[in-house]
């Protein structure tokens, strides 16, 4: 480990040379001098090389587990978000890696639902959490559920459980962090079972017919979710009544009248632990870990705002990543986490590149604040991405063009300029005044936050896209993710490594 260590650092340093002696050297409209010279790229090939044949594997039991989602994260987004990164700090931006790209292992996961060929964060998030495939719109749940299907949730004879339940099991604490409302589909893919993603409150729930359980409700009362030690994020609405305000004044979402933050605390409560409700970033801040065991942040009453947009009592997503593992590392078998970046995913969806970037750069810093205060040699840390979307990164400027800008010195054969950044579809389509050509986008605003990138067809949210998502990983068993596979092969191979759950293990 300590090779591996100094070898990583001397990349590190190298490249730091490398890129500190490129930017005096050169302006960003050339490739640099360094990049000329051949020794540049051997020299660095060969650190990569040395650093795989300097590390040995690690078949250590896995403590503990951190599970990275970035919700929507396409290879795409992460390629952007590298330039994006780096010519924030001065770089041209393209020989960047984002913090998990650093990882030794790398695979690719395969995400199609059992009933769509492209997946949504449900289905997907049934798949990476609990090893079992799902119909889109339904979490928890195998595929014998069709969405909407309350019978087939309360029959509960197809609930399936995963990752945090079986670290429950093994009596591991567990937690989740979400920049989405606690009770969303991804993070709820984690604790519920629910026919519809979208019943996240009792009042949302059909009006007429059989009564099925909420997700705010089974968060608090579940099986699974009352065990939760950690729960940080948005969507504070779902939890109080219609008819009370918040502190800061918001009304609740709930018709039933109850508390469960109250609840929530009581529950803590009776089961001995002591417990702490937050509700913004100075509460989560100033919280004492080794006083509480136990802590729901409920930071916003929708989705969390974005990063570019939030406030001074919105925790960042490193934040709150920080505050889980001081929490949870006090357990002494070990913890499971599970931290989503869920606003790319919305950002796209608006075709608000800016803000999918941001978002994903937002992501890579909580990475890498997570890995500063664990130990890595018993802490697997897998980082993936729920489904693509239908953005794409377009050819051919020269290095270093603003990766959110204009593609440089090239039009269409209709001699109108293009973005780098477009997608197939989306709220970004811009028809032409006399809809016979298409938008000229040499007058856009591409420096606004809002504004949204160019798309063929139009459609009011972008949709996702099919092909395949990244899995970065480290630690112990990290070389069992590589290779192309099934996404639901994840919760498998992480509860191997950790040794939970009842399938294989490195255990027994
Ligand atoms: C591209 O199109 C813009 C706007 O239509 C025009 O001003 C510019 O000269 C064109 N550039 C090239 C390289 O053809
Ligand atoms: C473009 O948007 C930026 C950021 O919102 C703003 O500062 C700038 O004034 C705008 N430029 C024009 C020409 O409207
Ligand atoms: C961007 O859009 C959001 C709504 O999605 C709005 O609240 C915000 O004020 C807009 N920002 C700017 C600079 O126009
Ligand atoms: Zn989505």
């Amino acid at each position: 480990m300590a090779q591996f260590l100094t070898v990583c650092f001397l990349y590190v340093l190298t490249l730091l040379y490398v890129s500190s002696r490129s930017i005096h050297k050169s302006n960003s409209e050339t490739p640099t001098f360094d990049e000329k010279n051949r020794d540049h790229w051997n020299l660095q090939a060969q650190w990569i090389l040395r650093t795989k044949l300097a590390s040995p594997l690690n078949t250590k039991v896995a403590k503990n587990v951190i599970l990275f989602l970035g919700d929507g994260m396409s290879i795409t987004t992460l390629a952007a978000t590298r330039v994006y990164l780096g010519q924030k700090y001065g770089h041209l931006g393209e020989e960047l890696k984002l913090s998990f790209e650093a990882f030794p292992y790398t695979g690719l996961a395969k995400t199609y639902c059992v009933d769509h060929n492209v997946a949504d964060s449900a289905c997907s998030g049934t798949a990476y959490l609990t090893g079992v495939k799902a119909n889109s719109g339904t979490v928890g749940l195998s595929a014998a559920v069709k969405r909407g299907d309350c019978k087939g949730q309360r029959d509960g004879i197809h609930s399936v459980t995963g990752l945090m339940d079986w670290a429950q099991k093994a009596g591991k604490g567990t937690g989740f962090v979400t920049t989405t409302r606690v009770t969303h589909a991804t993070p709820a893919a984690s604790y519920a079972h629910s026919a519809d993603r979208r019943w996240e409150a009792d009042s949302d729930l059909p009006k007429k017919g059989l009564r099925c359980e909420d997700i705010a409700t089974q968060l608090v009362k579940g099986q699974v979710g009352s065990k939760i030690d950690v729960i940080l994020g948005g969507g504070r609405r779902n939890f109080f009544s219609k008819n009370q305000k918040d502190i800061e004044g918001y009304n609740g979402y709930r018709s039933d009248g109850v508390d469960l933050i109250r609840e929530w605390k009581l529950k803590k409560e009776a089961l001995g632990v002591s417990p702490k409700y937050v509700y913004h970033k100075a509460g989560l801040l100033s919280l004492d870990e080794n006083h509480y065991n136990s802590v729901l942040g409920l930071f916003s009453p929708d989705h969390m705002p974005y990063h570019l947009e939030a406030g001074d009592d919105d925790p960042t997503l490193s934040e709150m990543t920080q505050k889980a593992i001081q929490i949870l590392k006090k357990k002494k078998n070990g913890f499971f986490l599970f931290v989503e970046g869920g606003r790319i995913d919305t950002a796209h969806h608006e075709t608000k590149t800016r803000k999918a970037l941001d978002e994903t750069a937002e992501f890579a810093k909580a990475v890498e604040a997570a890995l500063r205060l664990v130990d890595l040699q018993e802490t697997l840390v897998v980082v993936t991405s729920d489904h693509s979307h239908t953005m794409t990164y377009n050819g051919y400027s020269k290095r270093g063009t603003d990766i959110l800008g204009l593609a440089n010195k090239m039009n269409g054969s209709d001699n109108m300029p293009y973005t780098i950044l477009s997608y197939a579809n989306g709220p970004g389509y811009k028809p032409d005044d006399q809809h016979q050509k298409r938008h000229n986008l040499a007058f856009d605003n591409l420096s606004h936050i809002n504004y949204t990138y160019p798309a063929l067809v139009p459609i009011a949210r972008e949709t996702h896209g099919g092909e395949d998502v990244a899995v970065f990983a480290r630690g112990p068993w990290a070389h069992l993710f590589t290779g192309n596979y099934e996404q639901n092969f994840l919760p498998h191979a992480i509860a191997y490594a950790a040794c939970m759950g009842p399938g294989l293990t490195s255990c027994k």
